[in-house]
Formats: structure tokens, sequence, C-alpha cells
């Protein structure tokens, strides 16, 4: 039997992609390997968000080709949101690769994967208006067996002036939810606990169903949560223009879905936010913040902001400071604006920061985000939270980790606890990215 092997790079949904690959492959025949060394091909699944995260993948082929003097049978293959951007280009410039394939192709894997076999090379980076791989039942790799990912939509169509997204992943279209609400009723009778349903923004997911009645978002979390008080839920990521009251009142309803919101906010000028092409303003963005606190008064939020954004002055980045001493985040991804070809931000505006001052105010931001986010889980001290036990923790045998409903880690000595058990941990003591707790 031959073997893949599938490293995975970018966000959880491409993670979950990795898994429906796997599946796919799996049922043509080929084994699933944990280790490069015995792999007949690999796979990588990639990411473009970010030059640097399309250097990385280019670092990681280059050094393959080592291992493939060694071995000439072993293939390499590009997959996911890089090999949609490039296309057979990629396979040109890195020519000890041997694939390229799109996210919306992977049901046409095992017939490449065959080309390749027989000695050539093969591309399909078509994007589909209606792949779901709704009907495929992902191969859980690496996982604890307590927590997956479940992909409810594919696609973006927002066009936020400097992303990528809507041209690697293509349009956005929605899962069956019936299918949805049996892949997490049949992990929950695995044993898993913890599902996280995924889109590049969830809040317009939207089925329209062959009665023409549609299921939104806020709907289809009704039904995951309806599965059974023990099966934690929860989504990312959400877009602050869609963010609905009513889905914080199915969330208030449900103490299993997650008490946590991920609102990527990008920046905090009204003239950044325009030119970004995000369809909100900061008065909108801190009204949400504000819903979420009146409805969800325990709830975290977590965000993406971007620092050097073409035209940014210093007056708009002291708005993003001043947005982020306001809204106090309990975590933040902080990113430095990188140019992606064929944007609309790459065809229209200039990328007028200079790296270095992109990696000034990127500091900054990320000076300040860490003085609140220690302040924040300063207060957390004597709080009581149920925690659902992850594993080891990494540092030592003797403790374990596990989440509370905000996301947030708890480090414990073990005690009696157990994976996949839901816990009472006492906070004692925080760093400004872990609690630090007692067993009660
Ligand atoms: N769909 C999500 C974001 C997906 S990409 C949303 O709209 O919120 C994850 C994050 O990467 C974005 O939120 C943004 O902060 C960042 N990002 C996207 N394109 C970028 C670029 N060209 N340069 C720097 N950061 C970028
Ligand atoms: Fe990119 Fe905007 Fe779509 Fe998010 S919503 S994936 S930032 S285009
Ligand atoms: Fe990257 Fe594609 Fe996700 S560009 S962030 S892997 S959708």
């Amino acid at each position: 039997m031959e073997k893949i092997y599938i490293e995975t790079y970018g966000c959880q949904m491409n993670f979950a992609d990795s898994e429906v690959i796997a599946s796919i492959l799996h049922g043509a025949g080929y084994g699933v390997s944990g280790s490069v060394e015995e792999a007949d091909f690999i796979l990588i699944n990639t990411c473009a968000i970010r030059d640097n995260a399309e250097q990385r993948v280019r670092h990681r082929v280059r050094e393959l080709r080592a291992m493939q003097t060694r071995r000439p049978g072993l293939r390499v293959g590009v997959l996911g949101c890089m090999a949609e951007r490039l296309q057979s280009r990629l396979m040109a410039e890195e020519d000890n690769v041997s694939f390229v394939c799109g996210p919306d192709a992977y049901r046409r894997l095992p017939a490449m994967l065959a080309d390749v076999r027989r000695g050539g090379k093969a591309a399909d980076v078509e994007l589909s208006t209606t792949e779901t791989y709704a009907d495929i039942e992902p191969v859980r790799l690496a996982g604890n067996g307590i927590s997956a990912y479940i992909s409810i939509m594919r696609g973006c169509q927002n066009y936020c002036s400097y992303c990528v997204v809507p041209y690697t992943r293509g349009r956005e279209r929605s899962r069956d939810p019936q299918t949805i609400v049996d892949e997490a009723r049949t992990l929950f009778g695995r044993g898993y606990r913890e599902v996280t349903l995924l889109g590049q923004n969830v809040n317009s997911y939207c089925w329209q169903g062959a009665d023409g009645v549609p299921t939104t978002f806020p709907e289809l979390m009704d039904r995951v949560a309806a599965i059974d008080p023990r099966l934690r839920v929860r989504f990312a990521t959400s877009h602050p223009k869609d963010l609905s009251d009513k889905l914080l009142e199915v969330m208030a309803a449900h103490d299993n879905i997650c008490r946590c919101i991920h609102l990527p906010v990008q920046s905090g000028s009204d003239r950044m936010l325009k030119l970004m092409n995000r369809k909100y303003t900061v008065e909108w963005y801190l009204d949400r913040v504000a819903s979420i606190r009146r409805h969800l008064p325990d709830c975290s939020i977590t965000t993406d902001v971007i620092a050097g954004f073409c035209g940014e002055t210093l007056e708009d980045h002291e708005l993003t400071l001043e947005l982020f001493r306001t809204v106090r985040y309990d975590y933040a991804f902080m990113f430095k604006y990188s140019q992606r070809e064929g944007t609309y931000a790459s065809r229209h505006m200039a990328d007028d920061i200079s790296e270095a001052e992109k990696t000034r105010r990127l500091n900054e931001i990320i000076a300040l985000q860490g003085r609140i986010a220690l302040e924040n889980n300063r207060e957390e001290v004597g709080r009581v939270y149920e925690v659902l036990v992850e594993g080891e923790s990494h540092r030592s045998k003797e403790r374990l980790f596990g989440r509370n409903s905000q996301n947030k880690v708890l480090v414990f000595d073990r005690g009696d606890a157990v994976a996949g058990t839901y816990r009472r941990v006492r906070v004692d003591d925080v760093t400004a990215a872990t609690l630090l707790g007692t067993l009660v």
C-alpha cells in the first residue's frame, strides 16, 4: 500500500480540509502516514494570506528536495490556497513539485496521484460554486479525540481590499445543515466533547432547503447545541458586519455554546476600514461589542488586526491603539500588512508604509495587547471555571491543561482528573497567556 503524508499550514479551515483530503485518499486505497520518512507522497496544504506564509512553504519544498534525492520515488504536491493562487507557475518555479491541487479539487486527487505515479505532472485548480465535501467523513488527523473542527461553509466574497481569500477559495457556499448535525452527533458518540464550526464568515451561513426554507447560522447553532449539553460548541470567524443579536440570543440560551467570540476588527480608524472595504465603522463595531457584553457578560472577545495598511497615518494607528484600550481584548492575532498580488489594494493602492515602520506599529500594538491580556487575566484570580480537560501540560507530566468556555487555557495539578471530562478549577495565579489553578 502506498502512503501519503499531509503537512498543513494556515488557518483552521486548512486543518479541516487536510482531514477531508486524508479521507478521500484513504478511500482510494492509500495509507495515511504520520511520518514523512515512510511516505510515498508528501502533500503540503498551504496558506497564501501573507507573503511570509508562502515563503515558509517554499523553504519547506526546497528542504524536501534533499529527501527526494535520497528517495527518488518520493513525490511532493502542493495543495490549498497557495496552489490556487500560483497554479502551474508553482511547478515551473519549484521543479520538484509534481502536482498542484486547489481547495475545491480534492475529490480528483486520486486521479492526480495516479498520473503522477506514471511519471507525469498534474494540476487541478478549478474552483466550484457548490463543493462543500458534505458527504465526506473526515479522518481525524493527530487530534486529541476530544475536540474537532467541522467545516460548515466554504469560500468568501467579501473582498476586503487586502485579502487573497476570495481568489483562493472562491464563492461562498453553505453546507447542508443535516450533514453538519449528523457529523457533530457522530463525534459526540465517539467521545468528542467539543466541536468548532468553521467558515470565513460564519454569520452569513445560509442553507436553502429543498422546501425553500432557509437555515441561518443562529438556527444551525441552536440545532448543534441541542445534541447534548456535554458537547461544547465553538465557531469562527464572525465578521462584525453580520454579527446579529439573534445569534447572541441563541448563545445565551445554551450554556454549552462557548462564551468566546472572535471578531476581527482590522483597524480602529474609519478611514482605514473604508479603504479596507470592511463595510462597518468603529461605531458599529463598538455597538456589536456592547451587545455581546449585554447578552453574554462573561464572554471573551478576540480579534485580528493589521498594522501599516496602505496610507495608514500615525493618527489612524493611534485610533487602533485607542480601540484596543476600549475593547480590552482577551487575545489578538496581530499582523503587518502584506501586499497580495491580484487584490484590490495591490492594484489601486500604494503599499507605502516602510517595513521598519510597520514593525514599529505592530510592536506597539503587541506590547499594549500584552499588558491588557495580563490585566484581564489578573482579574480571573479566585474565579472557578468548568474546564474541559485536554491532556498533559507541555511543561510537566504532573499537570494537566484544558480550556474554559472563554477559550482560556488553564493548567492545574492532575489529581484524579481525566482527559475528555469536565472539572472545576479555581484560578490561583496567571500569566498573559495562561491561568494556573487547582482542582476544586
Ligand atoms: N475571514 C476572516 C479572516 C481570515 S484571514 C475575517 O474576515 O475576519 C485572517 C486574518 O489575516 C485577517 O483577519 C487579517 O487580519 C489577516 N490578513 C488577511 N490578509 C492580510 C494581508 N494581506 N496582510 C496582513 N494580514 C492579512
Ligand atoms: Fe478575507 Fe475579508 Fe473574506 Fe475575511 S471576510 S476572508 S478578511 S475577504
Ligand atoms: Fe490561509 Fe487560505 Fe486559510 S490563505 S488563512 S489557508 S483560507
